[in-house]
């Protein structure tokens, strides 16, 4: 069953059927004006914290309302209904719609008894408000008299939680009032001030193309008592009281009636944010001539296109084309921007940027927007603290240079975050990598930057700091001790205990590192990294390698954790994906530990963190158990980690593998098991639920996760084999052996590559002939200094 499709052309999802299994949601804007809307409209806006500046309610873990409502009324006959389905939610045998998704909008049409609606909704690109568009149409061949009510429920606070239950404060601090074309809301006017000593808060809600004929300020007037969003007494009523709220909820609520001609269009606008009067009054009139909106549609649109643009591929599979061409990438860039900050499920609270998360974000968009990557790149080495470890959170207000750090009480009451992590800024080593080899930057590791608690010091010397954390932190075994956690949140292994995860990943950055000694022409250095990591990788491959696959780790206490001994949680896929693109197992090893994932860990719906789940027989520092069997964490399909795993079989060749996992969890190929999934089936969620459940293949935890990024990679590096080096581009596609050809066009260096990839033999990996402009070369590495302004590439495999 699917409730919508992937239009291509249009980078658009299509929802066809308003009644989803759950609110399927976009992103508006970013967090400066946030907003996030449903297929039925719901959602919140906020200006710049989801939690500290929201403006518009939303009742989370409930039924996707209140939202960015459009009521319309026949006039003639009292019959009413919504531009979208919900909150009236009229009968869909009579009543059609379909939500198009774009790229930072959503434009929602409908048709009910010969009226016709488009309400398009979008943030224009650099400003902080949002616009709502409103195009009706009579479709019959009567004049129709039709009554608009644009409406939304303001918070009374823009702290939401205060909002919520703080109620004999903010019930009485607010006022709204009614100007002309506008409800403008106050909040603790009389000061002049807020708390906090800024300017005291003003929002507006105003719409031009239509002259208001009535309006509401006041929540309870506009729904009536006993009522709710689905049936507003003024809508039923087909006019508002003009009430306005004084010690009660406000809203936004206007009128407008509009006269139609048989086949004529009107439109109206509403716009929505924090401004006051007179600012809220120059934006309403910026839009007097209605045909702007069309202006900044182009615009996001072009925006949002061009950086999409830079890789696009065709290649047999559109499951794989939608979500790399579209919209595998966009999530990439959501999750960039927004990192955890708000969602339906994370609503707000998260006051800063996961270290980890935010450096592996980064990785998504590399090859699509490699100078906005530099910049955050700059942001996050400034958050590392000068011993070399990152601060597990990044407060949106860092202030580089003058931060406290773990090992200061004042950033642990701040933050919550009681200990560094272990694995925190060894992500560093794979984004930087990235991001030299897709620009060729190698001047950016003489870069200097601040670290976060003071001092400075270039790139180099941040990477060169991170390994000296990790080594000056070992565990009994001489492998990176664990500290508060890895990468798995629930993995307390305890401040000495050992992470097999965390060793591969030093391992790894060891070689990154090694990498860029040799740019810099440090043979002291290079010497002690050939050094510690042999001994690193003697280490991990006498301690950790059971025969058959790696274990987890060892806790504090010498416990092995992973051990195919072990009755539960016996097998981990993270060590296993992690030995391949560490580059420490042998060809022999990572066939065997690939091929143990696949037999214990594969199932209909992607890999699974661990099995059996944690029951009977958790440690302590086994967190996951507080968690059902098959879920998150506790031997569930975590999402994060299917890149990697996509990643490791692609290095190693298995182009069928590589595809089939991406098939398993991709959300575009379980369009048509939308009930079973749930979760849209445009975006990654954080995981699924494994066979445990009762529920198996039900996806949550939409939109923010480290997933967007790690699949990315997995599928652009991966599958496709775009595997850029600081000096040009090694093409070596991992594929299914059925696909015969596939295109990818690649904006490399400001330049363009058309590459055409021809799989007569059906392999699934290796070259045969390799070509660029005509001219064949010895392999599959394309020289960037041979690289013209267009240039045509051909790999038989
Ligand atoms: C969610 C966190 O945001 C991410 O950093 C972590 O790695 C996963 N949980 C796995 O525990």
């Amino acid at each position: 069953m699917n409730y919508g499709y992937f239009d291509e052309t249009n980078k658009e999802y299509v929802i066809t059927r308003p009644d989803t299994p759950a609110p399927w949601a976009n992103y508006l804007g970013s967090p400066e004006y946030g907003a996030i809307i449903s297929n039925n409209a719901g959602g919140y806006s906020f200006v710049k914290s989801g939690a500290n500046g929201r403006i518009t309610r939303y009742i989370f873990n409930s039924e996707d309302k209140p939202g960015r409502y459009i009521y319309l009324r026949d006039n003639d006959n009292g019959d009413y209904w919504s531009a979208s389905w919900q909150p009236v939610g009229k009968d869909l045998a009579v009543y059609k719609n379909e939500c198009h998704h774009g790229t930072a909008y959503t434009n929602i049409k409908a048709e009910y008894k010969d009226i016709e609606t488009e309400a398009l909704y979008y943030v224009p690109l650099n400003k902080t408000y949002e616009v709502w568009r409103l195009k009706v149409t009579n479709s019959s061949d009567k004049v129709r008299n039709i009554s608009t009510f644009g409406f939304i429920e303001f918070t009374n606070e823009n702290n939401y939680e205060n909002d919520q239950v703080n109620l004999q404060y903010t019930l009485f601090i607010t006022r709204t009032y009614f100007k002309e074309n506008k409800i403008l809301q106050t909040i603790n006017e009389n000061t002049g001030k807020n708390a906090d000593g800024t300017n005291f808060r003003e929002r507006f809600f105003g719409c031009v193309g239509a002259p208001v004929v009535s309006y509401n300020g006041d929540k309870d007037s506009f729904l009536g008592r006993y009522r709710s969003y689905g049936n507003p007494k003024a809508v039923e009523e087909g006019k508002c009281d003009n009430v306005l709220n004084y010690n009660s909820n406000g809203c936004g609520a206007l009128h407008s009636v509009l006269e139609l001609q048989p086949g004529e269009t009107k439109e109206i606008v509403y716009v929505l944010g924090q401004y006051n009067d007179e600012q809220s009054s120059e934006i309403l009139d910026s839009y007097s001539d209605l045909s702007i909106v069309e202006k900044e549609l182009a615009q996001l649109k072009g925006y949002w296109h061009g950086k999409l643009g830079n890789l696009q591929i065709n290649t047999p599979s559109k499951e794989f084309n939608s979500m790399i061409n579209t919209w595998n990438a966009y999530q990439c860039f959501i999750t960039f921007i927004w990192s955890r900050a708000a969602s339906f499920i994370y609503c707000g609270l998260r006051n800063g940027y996961g270290y980890r998360d935010t450096v592996q974000d980064i990785q998504g968009i590399i090859h699509l927007d490699p100078d906005m990557a530099a910049e955050k790149i700059r942001f996050m080495l400034s958050a590392q603290v000068d011993n070399g470890g990152g601060l597990p959170l990044v407060k949106f207000n860092h202030n580089a240079g003058k931060e406290d750090t773990p090992d200061d009480m004042s950033y642990v009451q701040a933050t919550g975050h009681p200990a560094y992590r272990a694995d925190d800024a060894l992500w560093l080593f794979p984004t930087i990598l990235k991001y030299i080899a897709e620009t060729g930057n190698k001047a950016f590791l003489d870069e200097v930057v601040l670290y976060a608690n003071g001092g400075e010091g270039s790139v180099y010397d941040h990477l060169q700091r991170a390994i000296r954390f990790s080594m000056e932190r070992m565990g009994d075994h001489n492998m990176p001790a664990g500290l508060h956690a890895d990468w798995n949140d629930c993995l307390r292994l305890g401040k000495k205990g050992e992470s097999t995860f965390v060793a591969l990943q030093l391992y790894y950055a060891m070689t990154i590192l090694r990498g860029f000694a040799e740019v810099k022409g440090d043979a002291e250095y290079i010497g002690y990294l050939n050094k510690v990591q042999e001994e690193l990788g003697n280490t991990i491959q006498t301690i950790c390698w059971e025969g058959d696959r790696y274990i987890r780790g060892i806790k504090e206490d010498g416990q092995v954790i992973g051990s195919k001994k072990d009755p539960e949680a016996n097998m981990w896929l993270n060590p296993q994906s992690w030995a391949v693109i560490s580059g420490l197992a042998t060809k022999e090893q990572a066939e065997t530990a690939l091929e143990s994932v696949h037999r214990e860990l594969n199932t209909p719906y992607g890999v699974r963190v661990m099995a059996p789940s944690y029951v009977d027989h958790a440690f302590d520092g086994a967190l996951a158990i507080l968690f059902n069997p098959s879920t998150k964490e506790n031997g569930g399909i975590f999402s994060q980690p299917q890149g990697w795993i996509i990643l490791a079989e692609a290095l190693m060749g298995h182009g069928n593998r590589a595809f089939e996992y991406f098939m398993e969890s991709s959300p575009a190929a379980q369009n048509d098991n939308a009930d079973t999934r749930i979760l849209e089936p445009y975006v990654h969620g954080q995981f699924t639920e494994a066979t445990e459940s009762p529920f198996e293949g039900r996806s949550h935890v939409h939109w923010l996760t480290g997933t967007a990024s790690t699949v990315m990679v997995g599928c652009v590096e991966g599958i496709l084999g775009m595997r850029p080096d600081a000096d040009g581009l090694l093409v070596a596609p991992s594929i299914p052996s059925d696909w015969k050809e596939m295109t990818i066009n690649k904006k490399f260096r400001g330049k363009d590559l058309q590459i055409l990839v021809k799989n007569p033999d059906g392999a699934q990996s290796g070259c045969k002939e390799f070509y660029i402009n005509g001219e064949k070369l010895d392999r599959n590495y394309i020289p960037a200094n041979k690289l013209k302004d267009n240039n045509e590439v051909v790999l038989i495999m």
